[in-house]
């Protein structure tokens, strides 16, 4: 079977790992458990195919953020996660999106994949869909927003980032 690396990257906290572990478990904690790094294996059906990922779940940390350019290298594709609960983790992914085309090259086509987690916290939304649909539109890129909590539209992320990555 044909093999992918996916590298999950945005802020601390934003839910990237409640993202992974929804997608590859199916489970959640509402424990926030700070990562270092994790590497998760699934396998995933495309047009009756079988692909084996291989996902990344790196650090939000800004200690760890000098590690990026190595997970850039490394990466087939891209998952930048923020928070729509919280504005400011914007910023980390337009860095990211910066900084991996730098790496890969601007007109590289890289697979990438925005996510906006925390869905369910409606109350706490601070993202409207406007802003980001504005945003994702100048960046060319693809966005879904999800839930890991109640699990909506978490494998549309990763299923999106594999075609993306068989076709290019
Ligand atoms: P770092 O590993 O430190 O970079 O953080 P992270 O981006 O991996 O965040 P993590 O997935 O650990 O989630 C942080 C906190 O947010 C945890 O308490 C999660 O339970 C919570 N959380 C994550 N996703 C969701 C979600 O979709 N809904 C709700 N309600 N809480 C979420
Ligand atoms: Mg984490």
């Amino acid at each position: 079977v044909q093999r992918f690396n996916a590298v999950v990257l945005g802020a601390g906290g934003v839910g990237k790992s409640a993202l992974t572990v929804r997608f590859v478990k199916n489970s959640f904690n509402e424990l926030y458990n700070p990562t270092i790094e994790e590497t998760y294996r699934r396998d995933i059906f495309l047009d009756g195919e079988r692909y084996a990922m291989e996902i990344v779940d790196t650090a939000g940390a800004e200690q760890f953020t000098a590690l990026n350019e190595q997970y850039i290298r490394a990466g087939h594709g891209f998952v930048l996660v923020f928070s729509l609960t919280y504005e400011s983790s914007l910023r980390e992914i337009d860095d990211i999106r910066q900084q991996i085309s730098r790496v890969k090259g601007a007109n590289a086509g890289t697979p990438i994949v925005v996510v906006g987690t925390k869905l369910d916290l409606v109350h706490e939304r601070e993202v409207t869909r406007d802003k980001i649909r504005q945003l994702v539109n100048e960046w060319g890129l693809p966005f879904y927003e999800t839930s890991a909590k109640q699990n909506w539209h978490v494998s549309d992320v990763f299923q999106d980032l594999l075609a993306q990555m068989r076709d290019r």
